[in-house]
């Protein structure tokens, strides 16, 4: 018999009773789903709405069936479709029929969103943690690697040398600002649905801030529609995710390129690669590739939620139900990349020779062989196309720029002097880069102190 199948005249479909059950994903919720059916039972009892041996038999019955379930011992039954009606027919085998006031001054609406509210607040704080572990890796590559130079890159092609580590600070700052995205959204995660009903409030004397306090929620919903069909949180919560994953693939990406033998900039730690079944030589950064790879289904979680949202009238829809599988699936995918990219950061080896070898081979001390002569009185321009025309010179007879003598600098532009050749020294070309966030040694040594305080301070 279902619970609510009082006004029912036959059972249901089978089909049907597969196609709308959720309880194979949402089985997920049952701590969320206790933990808020024994704040609302005790708040019943607080405002007389449940006699106190009610409660008792009740909270009893809930605690049971969590140790159950945490024990393995329930099948969930699929006919109860969903995670909040099969525990509630347990409750009522459990304790009897006083079970069945659990759901007072309640609904299944109410109820499924403060679920999730709890689910994506907890997980929220877990996430916000392995971003910190993975800034913390960052932040000790970067300085193990201040006096390591590469070439930095615009459209792949080398640009100007930087400090490896201010190559990796951009990354602590990518999820920096990863973290405070989700701490932002969590102020309307920490919202509580509870006392909304079905759509329009309750009829009995409830006092939801009891069940908030109790939860640890800060805020309270104002209007009982919205609380029952708001999914923003989960929005938010998506996007949020979505970028983290953005960000984890772009390092992938790199990390991809740098240990491939065309770059030699980085070697994966053999933990954390694999190898191919025919090719004996192959070392896989399948790990990476991965997060990359995984990146897809998480944009496309936040994609499918939006697009199910988006002509959904007041106020809730079965349509509701799908936001679950995606959101699930998200925390899990990006708790796994968060998880293996701090210590694949950590342990991998990097060629500080053969990075300071194409720094040194690729004209990207050209900006400030410009630079110099705007010093001595030339327009940026002009000194851009005196430039130009010696690194065409220079690729023609198969030369960089520090190989040139003053003779032929001079002969490009009397302007030159002997002082020319520090400046093109890669350690110099990085270091005259002081002024605002470049990469001078003085400046990424003082980055790299904020950002530890920055992460003592979280
Ligand atoms: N399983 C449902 C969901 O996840 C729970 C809410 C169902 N409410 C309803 N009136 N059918 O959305």
């Amino acid at each position: 018999m279902k619970l609510w199948g009082g006004r029912f005249t036959k059972p249901t479909n089978r089909l049907v009773e597969e196609y709308t059950a959720s309880i194979d994903f949402d089985q997920k919720l049952y701590e969320e789903d206790i933990r808020g059916s024994l704040a609302h039972v005790r708040m019943l009892g607080a405002c007389g709405i449940l006699q106190p041996d009610e409660v008792d038999a009740i909270t009893a019955g809930l605690k049971t069936i969590r140790e159950k379930i945490r024990a393995g011992e329930v099948t969930f039954d699929i006919a109860h479709e969903d995670i909040h009606m099969n525990i509630e027919k347990m409750l009522i085998e459990e304790v009897g029929p006083v079970g069945g006031k659990l759901h007072t001054g309640r609904s299944r609406n109410d109820q499924v969103a403060l679920d999730m509210h709890l689910y994506v607040r907890a997980r929220t704080l877990d996430l916000v943690k392995r971003l910190t572990a993975l800034r913390e890796a960052l932040i000790a590559k970067a300085e193990a690697h201040v006096d390591t130079i590469l070439p930095g890159y615009t459209h792949l092609q080398r640009a100007q040398p930087v400090r490896l580590a201010h190559h990796l600070l951009a990354y602590v700052d990518m999820f920096g600002r990863d973290a405070e995205r989700l701490m932002d959204s969590y102020k309307r995660v920490n919202t509580m649905p509870l006392g909304a009903g079905a759509i329009a409030g309750t009829t009995f004397p409830i006092q939801r801030e009891l069940v908030a306090e109790e939860l640890g929620f800060e805020r309270l919903y104002d209007n009982s529609m919205d609380a029952v069909s708001d999914r923003d949180y989960l929005v938010e919560f998506l996007s949020a995710a979505s970028l983290i994953m953005v960000h984890l693939s772009r390092l992938s990406e790199e990390l991809i390129l740098w240990s491939s033998e065309e770059f030699g900039y980085v070697e994966l730690d053999d933990a954390f690669c694999t190898g191919s079944s025919m090719m004996p030589q192959k070392k896989n950064p399948d790990v990476p590739e991965l997060i990359r790879g995984k990146t897809g289904r998480v944009v496309g979680h936040w994609v499918s939620l939006v697009t199910t949202l988006k002509a959904l009238p007041l106020t809730y829809n079965k349509d509701m139900q799908e936001d679950k599988e995606g959101i699930f699936d998200t925390v899990e995918t990006l708790d796994g990349a968060l998880a293996l990219t701090a210590p694949m950061v950590a342990e991998m080896k990097v060629n500080a020779d053969k990075m300071r070898e194409n720094a040194e081979a690729g004209f990207s001390n050209a900006t400030d062989l410009a630079d110099y002569l705007v010093t001595r009185g030339l327009s940026f321009r002009e000194a851009h196309e005196v430039v130009g025309r010696l690194v065409l010179s220079c690729l023609q007879q198969g030369k960089s720029l520090t190989d040139l003598t003053l003779d032929q600098f001079q002969q490009a532009c009397p302007a030159f002097e002997a002082d020319v050749f520090d400046k093109l020294l890669v350690e110099n070309v990085a270091d005259a880069r002081k002024a605002g966030s470049g990469t001078a040694k003085e400046r990424v040594v003082a980055v790299l102190d904020l950002k530890k305080k920055e992460i003592d301070e979280t």
